[in-house]
């Protein structure tokens, strides 16, 4: 007779879980990995790997022997290859979204200062309200602004920011820690393009790497423009 387990986990050579959130400590980590140990030891002796996701915030760390005993756990008493996927952790610090001051205005009391970037650029502002940093801003700064999107989305706000200077027309606001999380989720609501990256290289020489275009956009509807023009 075929072993119900067998026929079930045929074709299977990992497993793939994910525990963290920007974590400077792995106890939760190793309690889900003791857990999964506990729980599915014969399952995990026919594996060859575990991916243990991201959500690490390495370079914060101070204490990483949870995290070495989740992994040895896997390789030592299970001889499974282990991966994890740190994407934050590598790459966040790495990207500046540079926007340009297109307008101000005031609104009751307050002045809003309206950028040529929107929050659909940042999924991280927009879906869990995470204030972006931004080179400039100084707490408790005399020139308090509400620094806004270009788009008519409802809650296109990065949020509220003092700087020591005014802000003029054409003034550089610089978001700073913008490398994951951007692009890879950003969208074009109301047609604004993607932000245009650039590469800063070791010696200072800035390369452009991909410019977003109108045909990009209507690429997406499976609109060819040429055609239409
Ligand atoms: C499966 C998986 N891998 C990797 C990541 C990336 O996490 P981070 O970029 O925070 O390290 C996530 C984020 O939720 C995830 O769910």
């Amino acid at each position: 007779m075929v072993n119900r387990d067998d026929e079930l986990l045929q074709g299977i050579k990992g497993l793939h879980f994910h525990t963290n959130c920007d974590a400077t400590e792995f106890a939760s980590l190793l309690a889900t990995v003791r857990h999964i140990q506990d729980l599915i030891p014969k399952f995990l002796e026919r594996l060859t790997w575990v991916n243990m996701g991201g959500g690490y915030l390495f370079n914060e760390v101070n204490n990483y022997s949870d995290f070495f005993q989740a992994v040895e756990i896997f390789r030592e008493m299970f001889g499974l290859v282990v991966f994890i996927e740190p994407g934050a952790s590598v790459v966040r610090s790495a990207g500046i979204i540079e926007a340009t001051v297109h307008d101000l205005f005031e609104s009751g009391d307050a002045k809003v200062a309206i950028l040529d970037a929107t929050v659909n650029h940042m999924s991280e502002v927009f879906e869990f309200q995470f204030e972006p940093d931004v080179l400039g801003y100084s707490k408790g700064g005399s020139h308090p602004y509400i620094l806004a999107g270009c788009t008519c989305l409802a809650g296109d706000i990065f949020g509220e920011y003092t700087f020591d200077a005014p802000l003029d027309v054409g003034s550089k606001v610089k978001f700073l820690n913008m490398g994951a999380y951007t692009i890879s989720k950003a969208h074009r609501f109301n047609g604004v393009g993607l932000p245009t990256i650039y590469m800063r290289r070791s010696n200072g020489a800035v390369q452009l790497l991909k410019e977003d275009t109108f045909d990009d956009f209507a690429g997406t509807s499976g609109v060819i423009h040429s055609a239409v023009v």
